[in-house]
């Protein structure tokens, strides 16, 4: 006989593999919660989409004695005093003055767009607005809100504001969940969650049962998962005449949400702001000078230099030139330093930077290519000193400064506090506050807090504060120009996360949050001219620049859409993506083993669907917990996910490269990645400046392997989100009890999830699953593809004579003068053949069989018992 087989799918369907989140101790809160999480075969799935139905028919009947309660409870609670003096303030805000406008139309259409400029009251008002109005009239009809929020930081802040405002707890009528946490009840009529939650609800429950309104906020970010959203609203409207559907977005563009839902009404709602003053990179470098070098005659006459003056200092030739070299530099900048430079005009660039000896002395002596974030945040500091010393006509006021990522805030948080004006314990004239969606909600609080008189509140914050978070007392905004943004990485054939230059709409955005109570000052980080000419007036929707793998997947996922042909849910977005895209994506979800080419969601897809990651980074880590190999797996993932933490300075290549040997063995880059990133985790523990001199000694960033651990740390809880690893107490307690010496992480089946993390051949056997077809064979040296290809001089492979394996696995694959593979992994035939997410041929040949692959490309057969015995 011969049958085909596809491996990876009845690996991930065999039994010890079926996951199922063993049911923690339920919340009591939590009744309602959605569906369960992990979905492995069909059968098991509808058995959960029944169990839920009929919890929601046990539901319905209580709902409304809960709902004759909390119309009671409002009318006594409408009196009191907390709940009429907050009235009054929120009363204040613009969005009131179209209250009864919105309720107007929202009685006569399903859909409506709202759009207002930030800060006016859409998602902390409007939501109530509805609420309040149905809790007047009879039980039956009290609303049941879901409003999605895009960032987890922003759903919980804005719950809490509203309960507030409501005079109750979080988690009574307004509630909030996002992954991994939630904070509702039976009673809760409002709820604020993320897209994702949202989306992540509908898997199991496409009808919404008891919503009555879904708020899509922020709709004008474009993300993916709201473009997603609206797609699948549209068809839920038809089905369910009763279910109203509101959008509110920041700004402009209403049309084009109205136009996608039949042309609905648009409400606008009148913002009033006050003006702030735009500053750019050039007049930042005037006042750092003045800052700097007190004394010089230069910084006298700065001393006294108001607005207008610095405004008219930059119109003069000189500071043309200045302004000409300094997009130059920033031109420069933009260029990857890990990327071939071009050597000679990168010295330009150094002398460059040497003629601004005035900036600061500081800088030019810590400035490097390698650090070259830090001239950034010595700027900012002077900035911040500048702002804070108060020689100038600016009123007092809270400073916000946005930085790209985490990574930079804690560079920029640790260096304020070593400088006594900014340290939180010893200074009384700053307090300092990190902002990021991975804080905890108490410290998320903190922001909004009024610092006593006399003490400047200092927020450092990513794009969060751009448009989700309101904080009021902000004067002045200090924009590092720069964000972190998905796209498709054609070298790598995977969507990353990158560090890029802020839209024009987002810079107006930043700096129109220096003028909510009075008009404020806003300096960029980039030059007016760079302003200008070079950054795109608004960002690409996120759905035009990321690969599609993901969508797919989620659209397969729900039932809606389970049968339906992807190009066409595709077409129906709001603003489809190229069709080559699409392809595109398609071919590389098969040759993961995801999808079938009928476009059936194997077991494999079923779960690389939950995992909101890029496919590839997905396998990797689903089978370095299968294969207990955790740990690793999750560092090379988060290394593939951001960049290598490997740096090569044009100056010094030979000697970053040949550190980078020294971590070298199995003929892998990512296994000597490993090991550099254990050492670094060493050195942390010895403080900041001995992992500081690790980096600079072995050419590693800390910036990017710091990233890497955060992006570790959410890798973990998105497997513990669906059930394949095990964290926290409990895990620990079954550790202790099995004596496991591992880190407290557990896979599925409650076994250490790290026991196989020092076995190199099956940490590659892995890379070779998540990578395939992304394989070079050697001698040949050709990829499937492209033909000829070279092997990177960076990569620990280069001058490696003999391999033991002819096969290579790599990642990034990059075009210069010749096709070079970057970071590189010797595999073996075996996981190639088992692993490699093709089609598997087993054939019964003389009393054994006999594995073959063969994909046009690679040709191997074995006996059977071979391949058990070698992988
Ligand atoms: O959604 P939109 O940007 O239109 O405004 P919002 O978030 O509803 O904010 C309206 C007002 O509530 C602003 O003045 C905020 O400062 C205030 N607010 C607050 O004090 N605390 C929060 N956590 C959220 C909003
Ligand atoms: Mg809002």
């Amino acid at each position: 006989g011969n049958w085909k087989f596809d491996i990876t799918q009845s690996f991930l369907s065999s039994s010890h593999l079926a996951v199922e989140k063993e049911s923690e101790p339920e919340e009591e809160t939590d009744e309602d919660e959605g569906p369960a999480p992990v979905m492995v075969e069909n059968e098991s799935y509808v058995n959960l989409k029944k169990k839920i139905s009929k919890r929601y028919d046990w539901q319905a009947k209580s709902v409304r004695a809960e709902n004759v309660k909390i119309c009671k409870q409002f009318r006594i609670k409408q009196a009191s005093r907390q709940f009429q003096s907050i009235l009054q303030e929120r009363q204040l805000l613009p969005a009131w003055e179209e209250r009864e406008n919105i309720l107007k139309l929202l009685s006569k259409h399903q859909v409506l767009v709202i759009s207002g400029m930030t800060g006016c009251g859409k998602t902390t008002q409007i939501p109530q607005f509805i609420l309040d109005d149905s809790l007047n009239g009879p039980p039956e009809k009290v609303a049941n809100i879901i409003c999605t929020q895009p960032r987890r930081i922003s759903a919980i802040s804005v719950a809490e504001r509203v309960a507030k405002e409501r005079a109750e707890r979080v988690g009574l009528t307004v509630g909030y969940q996002i992954r991994l946490e939630s904070v509702k009840s039976s009673a809760t009529r409002l709820l604020y969650c993320t897209t994702g939650v949202l989306l992540r609800r509908l898997e199991g429950d496409t009808a919404l049962q008891g919503i009555t309104h879904i708020i899509v906020d922020e709709v004008h970010e474009r993300t993916e998962e709201s473009d997603f959203l609206l797609l699948v609203l549209k068809d839920i409207v038809l089905q369910r005449p009763t279910l109203q559907v509101i959008l509110m977005s920041a700004t402009l563009n209403a049309e084009l949400f109205s136009k996608y839902f039949n042309s609905c009404p648009v409400i606008t709602i009148p913002g009033r702001t006050f003006p702030v003053d735009q500053f750019f990179l050039e007049d930042a470098i005037a006042v750092t000078r003045y800052v700097l070098q007190d004394g010089s005659p230069y910084a006298r006459s700065m001393k006294q230099m108001s607005k207008e003056k610095l405004k008219a200092r930059r119109s003069r030739t000189a500071f043309e030139e200045v302004e000409e070299d300094l997009r130059f530099s920033l031109h420069l900048h933009d260029q990857d330093s890990t990327k071939d430079a071009v050597p000679d005009q990168q010295l330009d660039f150094k002398q460059l930077l040497a003629r601004y000896k005035g900036v600061s002395k500081s800088v030019i002596r810590t400035m490097s290519i390698m650090d070259f974030e830090k001239v950034n945040l010595e700027l900012i500091e002077a900035l911040l000193e500048w702002i804070v010393d108060g020689k100038h006509s600016y009123p007092p006021g809270a400073i916000l400064v946005f930085l790209p990522g985490l990574a930079e805030i804690k560079m920029l948080y640790e260096q304020l506090q070593s400088n006594s004006l900014f340290n939180n314990r010893r200074s009384n004239r700053c307090v300092v506050h990190p902002l990021h969606s991975s804080l905890s909600s108490e410290e998320q609080q903190a922001v909004f807090v009024k610092p006593p008189v006399g003490v400047t509140k200092i927020i450092i914050s990513t794009n969060i504060a751009e448009t989700s978070i309101t904080i009021d007392d902000v004067v002045y905004v200090i924009d590092s120009g720069k964000m972190k943004e998905k796209r498709y990485d054609a070298s790598k054939g995977m969507e990353s996360l990158e560090d890029t230059f802020v839209s024009q709409a987002n810079a107006l955005q930043r700096k129109g949050r220096a003028g909510r109570v009075a008009s404020g000052v806003c300096f960029h980080l980039f030059t007016s001219h760079h302003f200008s000419h070079q950054l795109l007036k608004q960002q690409l929707p996120e759905i035009q620049r990321v690969p599609l793998e993901q969508l797919c997947l989620r659209i397969k996922i729900l039932e809606m859409f389970s049968t339906h042909n992807l190009q066409s849910v595709f077409s129906r977005l709001i603003e489809p993506p190229h069709t080559d895209s699409l392809r595109a994506s398609k071919i590389r979800l098969r040759d993961l083993g995801a999808l079938t080419p009928d476009e059936k969601l194997t077991p494999l897809g079923y779960h690389l669907a939950s995992l909101p990651v890029d496919v590839r980074i997905g396998k990797l880590m689903l089978f370095g917990s299968i294969f207990r190999c955790l740990d690793p797996a999750l560092t090379i993932a988060a290394s593939l996910a951001f960049k290598s933490p490997f740096v090569s300075p044009w100056d010094k290549k030979e000697e970053a490269n040949q550190k980078k040997l020294e971590f070298a063995f199995a003929n892998s880059d990512y296994l000597a990645l490993l090991r550099a990133y254990k050492g670094w985790q060493l050195s942390t523990k010895e403080g900041m400046r001995a992992s500081y001199n690790y980096c600079r000694q072995n050419f590693l960033s800390g910036r990017v392997l710091q990233e890497m651990a955060s992006l570790k740390r959410q890798f973990t809880e998105l497997l513990s989100d669906i059930g394949f690893v095990k964290e926290g107490l409990r895990a620990r307690e079954i550790e202790k009890r099995t004596q496991g010496g591992g880190d407290g992480i557990l896979d599925a089946t409650g076994e250490e999830a790290n026991s196989n993390a020092e076995n190199p051949k099956l940490i590659s056997a892995m890379l070779c699953a998540a990578l395939y077809p992304n394989v070079v064979q050697e001698l040949k040296f050709v990829t499937k593809n492209d033909g000829c290809v070279h092997i990177h001089p960076s990569s620990v492979n280069y001058q490696v004579r003999h391999f033991d394996s002819p096969y290579l696995v790599y990642h990034e694959k990059i075009k210069t003068s010749r096709v070079f593979i970057r970071d590189c992994s010797m595999v073996s035939v075996y996981p190639l053949v088992l692993f490699g997410g093709g089609q598997v041929n087993v054939q019964l040949q003389r009393g054994e069989f006999i594995v073959s692959l063969d994909d046009g490309w690679i040709r191997f057969a074995a006996a059977s018992h071979q391949v058990a015995e070698l992988v």
